[in-house]
């Protein structure tokens, strides 16, 4: 389980999360919604080590990680996929994946389960990671992220400028993970029907604070239509 607690963070004298608190469990999805400079982004930043947090705490599986750098993160089992679809461009998808698999004892076997997570990518192998469209480019930075074999991944909207298709194949692979069991996912997304559809649970930030929460989709009787219009409700303030 993942917890914030108070969490105050931002970029140098400019705080932009103003105590924020959130729970993800072990398993399923918690979204995070909001309009674009809601501190998203730099919420994700902060619970991964990348932006430093000025008061509050980060508990991971029980333990404090509030100062820990993020690679000691990574080695916790938070596995983090920055907005914007990034992989070395000049590297090859093989290359992707390799850089990541190296020092893995199961290696190869981690690089083919991903491909079976993502089939598109395994025809692309050969193709520098520069070269493949955005929806191509989000599913390398997915399955990099899985060859870690985290525990919790946390992903900031992986749907955002993908084709529907694309976006589909995205949303089903990330229901397959969860269904497995033993992930847990902090997804940030605008695409509201399908973080509601698959959350356990949701946030909606604005201007740095969660100004509602609430049961989604995956909970128990949960009527979506009413989340989604509460959600869409809660946002037009
Ligand atoms: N590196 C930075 N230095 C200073 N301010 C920043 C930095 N990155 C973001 N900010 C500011 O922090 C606020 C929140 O930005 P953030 O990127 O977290 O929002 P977001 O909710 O992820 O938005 P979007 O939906 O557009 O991705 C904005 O006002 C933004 O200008
Ligand atoms: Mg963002």
């Amino acid at each position: 389980m993942l917890e914030l607690s108070d969490v105050r963070a931002g970029y140098g004298r400019s705080e932009v999360i103003h105590g924020v608190s959130l729970t993800v469990p072990s398993d399923g999805v918690v979204a995070v919604m909001g309009h674009n400079g809601a501190g998203k982004t730099t919420l994700l930043r902060a619970t991964v080590g990348l932006v430093k947090t000025n008061s509050g705490t980060v508990r991971f599986e029980g333990e404090d990680i509030t100062s820990l750098r993020p690679s000691a993160r990574v080695a916790r089992g938070l596995a983090y996929v920055p907005q914007g679809q990034q992989s070395f461009g000049q590297l090859t998808t093989q290359e992707n994946l390799q850089v990541v698999a190296d020092g893995r004892k199961n290696g190869r076997a981690l690089i083919k389960e991903v491909l079976d997570l993502f089939p598109a990518l395994t025809s692309l192998m050969n193709r520098r990671a520069g070269l493949l469209s955005g929806g191509q480019r989000q599913q390398l930075a997915i399955a990099r992220a899985l060859i870690t074999s985290p525990k919790m991944l946390i992903l900031d909207e992986p749907t955002e400028g993908i084709q529907p298709s694309v976006v589909a194949e995205i949303e089903r692979t990330i229901l397959e993970l969860t269904r497995r069991g033993g992930l847990g996912v902090l997804l940030v997304e605008q695409h509201i029907g399908f973080a509601l559809e698959s959350a356990e649970r949701y946030y909606v930030l604005e201007a740095g604070r969660v100004t509602s929460t609430g049961s989604g989709g995956a909970g128990a009787d949960v009527d979506i239509d009413s989340v989604v219009s509460d959600v869409r409700a809660a946002m037009t303030i």
